[in-house]
């Protein structure tokens, strides 16, 4: 079933008055006929000759009628919804796209506080500080890939962090049963193992979600000491809380993972249409990230600096593929067509509430530090700094690499164009830090990795 009526295409505001003055312009009787029968457009008088079906991929979406001048109008209805159909098509994919993105960053945006697993046991290990008095704590954690205990902690004993143990003792007890004990005499205990360090009593809990296990918390004292059933509740609620924020922030991380891939699939299909990019993308975030840390830049601004990179030209989505790919000289009109990028990828973006901060480095990356680019003409320091990195990196590479039409120029012809170019079209300032960079270096991670993918942060 075509995607697209008759009556769509010719009640389309920019097409409908063309096809009444086609139809007219054929001087012949015509009746243009939806799939059901209905007119859509009909010329005064009879209406003769043969009923010619309009066929979009395969389906008949309705009926020209006339003489042979009918059949030509049938064709090239059909081939307008044809367009219409690819269209919308392109859209609803990028919007199921922008959708998707948009749902796991607000579902990683719900989960309260990213915090390493080292953050959270630090705070854990404060909690217990202030309400209970031990000389020894060990936490002990939950590889889930590998499936072993790992020591995360450890203070007052002599458990070297990342060790691989294997539960024994009370340990093993709590480890199974999912239930926290008091040991005040830990040598009457059958069950105690003896350990390289001084330990009279202790208490164990297991850190607990409502999910899973994640891993066993023991505190002990060297000196005898009598832990109460109300210290052991509260040591098990803090061990729960930990554990909940634990998995919580592993949670985070995956979706944090998930939205960076779909953005940089976002992006691939970009470089899918235009198969002589070549891996463009990946080296314009290389080179940008690589100056954006020679200016100093910080975590937060290289992170945006990175999405705006991957996504500059996300606005080549909006632009026909004859236009994009063409390889002769462009008309002034697919000129003008190909300068929209730009600000169409800002509108793409601006339906992502999380990407806002990124825009600006998206919409002025043609921008040039003399006023002359577009699309604002903005000039100086008004252009935003990642859109004057973003500026130099995609320049330099599209210098770099080969076309079908021109082979590209050396790495030192194109250092020197952008040497050349510094305060006209591009911030001598981030000109100077371009070439305070190891661009090379930043080429060959770029090549090492050739598909884009999510930098786990
Ligand atoms: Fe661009």
């Amino acid at each position: 079933m075509a995607q697209i009526t008759l009556g769509t295409l010719i009640r389309k505001k920019l097409f409908a008055p063309l096809a009444h003055r086609l139809v007219l312009a054929l001087e012949t009787p015509i009746l243009i006929e939806d799939l059901a029968g209905e007119p859509l457009i009909a010329t005064d008088g009879a209406i003769e000759g043969v009923r010619y079906p309009v066929i979009v991929q395969g389906d008949t979406i309705g009926w020209v009628q006339g003489n042979e001048k009918a059949e030509l109008l049938a064709s090239l209805l059909a081939y307008h919804s044809e367009r219409e159909v690819e269209r919308k098509n392109l859209g609803s994919e990028t919007l199921h796209k922008y959708k998707e993105i948009t749902l796991l960053y607000d579902m990683a945006d719900k989960i309260p506080a990213c915090m390493e697993r080292s953050e959270i046991i630090a705070i854990l290990t404060e909690q217990i500080r202030q309400a209970i008095r031990f000389s020894g704590l060990s936490v002990i954690l939950l590889d889930k890939e590998s499936g072993k205990l790992e020591v995360a902690a450890s203070l007052g004993n002599e458990y070297a962090l990342g060790t691989v143990i294997e539960p024994v003792g009370i340990m093993a007890s709590v480890w199974a049963s999912g239930k926290g004990e008091i040991i005040n005499d830990v040598h009457a205990d059958q069950r105690f193992v003896q350990r390289p360090y001084r330990v009279s009593s202790l208490m164990c809990a297991p850190l607990k979600s409502k999910e899973s296990t994640v891993g066993i918390i023991e505190i002990s004292s060297a000196e005898p000491t009598v832990y109460a059933a109300e210290d052991l509740k509260l040591f098990s609620t803090l061990a729960s809380q930990a554990a909940v924020q634990m998995e919580n922030s592993v949670l985070y991380l995956e979706l944090k993972n998930a939205f960076y891939t779909m953005v940089y699939t976002l992006a691939e299909t970009i470089e899918k249409r235009d198969p002589y990019t070549g891996n463009h993308t990946k080296r314009v975030m290389e080179y940008s990230l690589a100056v954006g840390r020679t200016i100093g830049m910080s975590e937060d601004e290289l992170i945006r600096l990175e999405l705006a990179a991957v996504l500059h030209d996300i606005g080549k989505i909006g632009v026909r593929d004859s236009v994009l790919l063409k390889q002769g000289k462009l008309t002034d009109d697919e000129f003008h067509q190909i300068m929209q990028h730009p600000e169409l990828g800002g509108q793409i973006l601006s339906r992502i509430p999380q990407l806002q901060d990124i825009i600006p480095g998206v919409v002025q990356h043609h921008e040039r530090f003399d006023g002359k680019g577009y699309p604002e003409g903005m000039a100086g320091e008004q252009i935003n700094l990642a859109a004057r990195i973003i500026a130099i990196a995609d320049t330099f590479d599209a210098m770099t690499t080969d076309r079908p039409y021109r082979r590209g120029f050396s790495f030192e012809e194109a250092f020197e164009e952008v040497r050349r170019n510094s305060g006209t079209q591009f911030d001598p300032k981030i000109v100077d830090a371009f070439f305070e960079t190891d661009v090379m270096e930043a080429f060959f991670r770029a090549s090492a990795n050739l598909k884009l993918r999510a930098a786990p942060r």
